[in-house]
């Protein structure tokens, strides 16, 4: 399906921006959403193409920038945060050797932070695409990061 094609998918109102993009992120082969497509869905909507790049650049789970096939997201709210997220993170970030908002180099991995993702009484959590993860142990995180390998 073409992105044109998804677009159209979708009523022509601007309450459908978000269900569009993501619509177009879901469908990209890198999981983000090119210049051109923000393009499409700005004339197609009738919007300023500042106010589609806006609301892309607003939404942590929306991306101007290709990412890997597995999106690894750590959760850095304050729970988690108490419980090691850091730790956490750096465990991750030393595995797949990339730093936080990076791609690994065979487009496997992409590691970011998250907000709060509802597993506070399993910190520390993880998401990887749409699984959760928690109670993460660093020998727990070897072995998930090796399941998708
Ligand atoms: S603070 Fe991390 S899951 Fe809620």
């Amino acid at each position: 399906m073409n992105p044109q094609e998804i677009i159209s998918k979708h009523e022509p109102t601007q309450d459908n921006l978000l269900n569009i993009l993501h619509d177009l992120q879901n469908h990209h082969s890198e999981s983000y959403i090119p210049a051109e497509f923000m393009d499409l869905v700005s004339d197609y909507l009738n919007m300023t193409k500042s106010a589609v790049y806006g609301v892309v650049d607003y939404y942590s789970m929306l991306s101007v920038k290709p990412r890997g096939r597995y999106i690894i997201r750590v959760c850095i709210s304050p729970v988690c945060h108490i419980k090691n997220a850091p730790g956490i993170m750096d465990v991750l970030s030393k595995q797949l050797d990339i730093r936080v908002g990076e791609t690994t180099t065979d487009k496997l991995f992409t590691l970011e932070g998250a907000e709060c993702l509802g597993q506070c009484q399993e910190a520390p959590a993880m998401m990887i695409n749409e699984k959760v993860y928690n109670n993460l142990t660093q020998k727990r995180i070897e072995k998930i990061i090796a399941s998708y390998q």
